[in-house]
């Protein structure tokens, strides 16, 4: 894989050799008296740093910067995975196929044996960092030491998305998985964990083709699930050729399954034809007047992957915001495309209490106007006027990862509260904590919590509400897990 078109990123896809908790960290400004929680952050920290590897790959780390009080405590753990344990006592054979599954050649290993690297939320009391070909894996809130997988009292068997919607209506943790028995076939589940992680309902269904499928949407009466042509192939993976590849000629798809179907073992899921494109996120989904509507980050090929040769694939557009317009009601009708935003970028987020609902306020990490500073800027969009974005330049040199928004206070409207996001210095080679007012980042941060050290680019993260989680009240020193 060519990293350099992650340049500047670069520098910072390097991985951190160490674990390490800071009690108090150097705050300027003022960080709001309401911010009382943890955001959680993951994403991949391999534990032998090879500057040709795929920025998706490695073990998952998971960083913690907690705040009470106006005061900002730090902590990072690597998640104990069986393939981190094996690598770690030095199993060469696991060393040679650690990382990922992207390089995979042969068929999936056991259902926990993941690397955990691509987002960290709660549900049901628990802490779990997800990557999607694999069960989740459980963590300690306090400790960050790893508990292993968990599997809903036996209901989960295998993949289980890094993905999955919280209902803000039902409290239920939507989910899909794809890929099948060995990860690279066609064959697709979505189902629901209740508010107490208990399954709530589980269906299988069989995608137009095999491909890698990251994210997905929800609306209270639908289910959607975006296929692009990044194709999966077990046979190309065993010809040592690229396990996903982009082929175009497939085209793309959105598969609409009516939420009262979920609950039936063998789901019919509606293919509506979508303009060829790829998309890692969407922001959000909602429906109105019979039509559903799907807000993606919409490029026209996958950053970062290749032909089915292995050829790399030259850049040809940037990600953008745009929406999707399905009517369900005509399974003869494509999907309607619409650009928002002439920004490009990527990690979209929005309040989540407004998750399947329509909604007004999202926010991504945009780049440069030239597509070429990457994550240079943190931006946010009023879908009550898209293209005129309010927009936040970071410093020359650094870099934002995905921006988290927390609201003000559980009933405080949507979009009243604070963006939280985890900043790359690149002169210093450190990051920062910058907390900005969500509705006014141009006015630049509120405060700024100082890290002695990087956070490598990584994925997804999630805060997690002191309030309300007691996976992290009352904050402890990590345990005596050594590494
Ligand atoms: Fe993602």
């Amino acid at each position: 894989m060519d990293v350099q078109v992650l340049s500047p990123y670069r520098a910072n896809l390097a991985p951190i050799d160490f674990e390490t908790q800071i009690e108090s960290l150097p705050v300027h400004g003022v960080m709001p008296a309401e911010l009382h929680g943890a955001l959680f952050r993951n994403g991949p920290n391999p534990l032998h740093a090879d500057p040709a590897r795929h920025w998706f790959a490695g073990h998952g780390m998971v960083h913690r910067l907690a705040i009470a009080d106006g005061r900002v405590s730090y902590a990072n753990r690597w998640v104990r995975t069986q393939r981190w344990l094996n690598e770690r006592a030095g199993d060469a054979a696991n060393i040679a196929s650690s990382g990922d599954g992207l390089s995979r050649t042969t068929p999936r290993q056991e259902p926990e044996d993941g690397v955990a690297n691509t987002n960290v939320l709660a549900h049901a009391g628990r802490l779990l960092a997800l990557e999607e070909l694999h069960l989740p894996i459980e963590l300690d809130g306090r400790t960050l030491g790893t508990k292993g997988a968990w599997n809903a009292e036996g209901a989960l068997s295998g993949a289980f998305t890094a993905h999955p919607k919280l209902d803000p209506r039902t409290g239920e943790l939507l989910f899909f998985s794809y890929g099948g028995a060995d990860g690279l076939g066609a064959q697709m589940t979505a189902g629901s964990l209740d508010r107490h992680g208990r399954l709530a309902s589980l269906t299988q269904f069989k995608a137009p083709y095999a491909s890698m499928v990251h994210d997905f949407a929800a609306t209270p009466n639908h289910l959607l699930f975006p296929v692009f042509p990044l194709t999966a192939s077990a046979a190309r993976a065993q010809a040592g050729l690229p396990a996903y590849a982009w082929e175009p000629s497939f085209g793309a798809y959105v598969g609409v399954l009516r939420r009262e179907d979920a609950q039936k073992a063998n789901a019919d899921v509606r293919w509506f034809r979508a303009p060829t494109c790829f998309v890692f996120h969407v922001m959000n989904a909602w429906e109105e007047n019979g039509l559903v509507h799907i807000d993606v980050m919409q490029s026209d090929t996958p950053s970062g992957f290749t032909w089915p040769d292995g050829q790399p694939i030259e850049r040809t557009s940037g990600t953008r915001l745009c929406r999707w317009t399905i009517d369900p009601a005509r399974s003869d009708a494509r999907v309607a495309s619409e650009a928002l935003s002439d920004l490009t970028g990527e990690f979209p987020r929005i309040d989540d209490r407004m998750m399947g609902l329509r909604y007004r306020h999202g926010w991504f990490a945009a780049h440069g106007d030239d597509n070429d500073t990457l994550f240079s800027r943190i931006a946010h969009i009023d879908h009550a006027h898209p293209s005129r974005a309010d927009v936040y330049a970071l410093p020359d040199d650094d870099a934002t990862s995905e921006p988290v928004f927390v609201p003000r206070s559980a009933d405080a409207p949507e979009g009243d509260g604070w963006i939280l996001a985890i900043v790359y210095r690149g002169q210093s080679e450190r990051s920062d904590l910058l907390v900005f007012d969500a509705m006014q980042l141009s006015a630049g941060p509120i405060a700024i919590a100082e890290l002695p050290h990087r956070i490598p680019n990584g994925f997804h993260g999630n805060w997690i509400d002191a309030h309300n989680h007691p996976i992290i009240r009352a904050p402890q020193p990590s345990s005596s897990q050594e590494f």
